[in-house]
């Protein structure tokens, strides 16, 4: 059995498959889920709308506590949205992708953001994705897990996640990403203490669920 106070902590790089995971075990499990990236997303999306310059971080930190940003916690369609609307679509465009590593890097951003994950892990019975949820959103998660994946495998899974784009230069915006989060001196990506390291770059979409659901149950007994 599964404990309702639950907390799985999964992060890793871009691509590495976090979400479809995340998204698979919380569904297997019966619980919630977070997308952290989400979030960040929405707010680079709000503050390229209000025409803000996203590598100005005073004008970032200026504006960024206006934006109302809701996450949703089904596993099936969480959806999210800003300011009444529905930015489901609207945050995974080239734009936001290239501007979101910037707007994460403001700890004002960081900090405002951090409440909001907090509200909604409060209880638990939830899987949260993202950089830093084991080292600083949820260090008492009672799993947490570093997911890597190769780059040539995670750029093609994305690539084809995007209908089709080009692998090259989806492999440069991924590792350019994975830079700029690692570098950066608030919360940078880092594996957790206490994290359990996964390589899915030989693995399924199903295999990876399989072993994640299995040490959530470990993790269950455990306590
Ligand atoms: O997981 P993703 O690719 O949707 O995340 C988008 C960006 O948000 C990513 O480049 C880094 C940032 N991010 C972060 O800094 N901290 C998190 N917990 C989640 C995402």
């Amino acid at each position: 059995q599964t404990p309702s106070d639950l907390v799985i902590a999964i992060d890793g790089t871009s691509g590495s498959g976090k979400s479809s995971t995340s998204r698979g075990v919380a569904d297997r499990l019966g619980l919630r889920y977070l997308d952290t990236g989400a979030m960040f997303r929405a707010m680079t999306w709000w503050l390229l709308r209000q025409g803000i310059d996203v590598r100005d971080g005073d004008a970032v930190a200026a504006r960024c506590e206006e934006p109302e940003i809701l996450s949703g916690t089904d596993p099936t369609g969480p959806g999210i949205v800003v300011d009444g609307i529905d930015v489901g679509r609207a945050i995974r465009t080239d734009e936001v992708n290239a501007a979101v590593s910037h707007v994460s890097v403001v700890p004002a951003v960081r900090t405002r953001l951090l409440h909001l994950q907090r509200d909604v892990i409060d209880g638990g019975g939830i899987v949260v994705e993202g950089r830093d949820i084991g080292s600083v959103v949820w260090p008492q998660a009672q799993l947490k897990l570093y997911l890597t994946a190769d780059p040539g495998a995670r750029a093609a899974r994305r690539a084809a996640e995007a209908g089709g784009a080009d692998v090259a230069s989806t492999r440069e915006s991924l590792l350019s990403r994975d830079r700029i989060d690692s570098g950066r001196a608030t919360a940078p990506l880092t594996m957790a203490d206490g994290a359990v390291h996964l390589d899915t770059t030989p693995y399924s979409l199903d295999e990876v669920i399989d072993q994640v659901v299995a040490l959530a149950e470990a993790a269950g007994e455990r306590r």
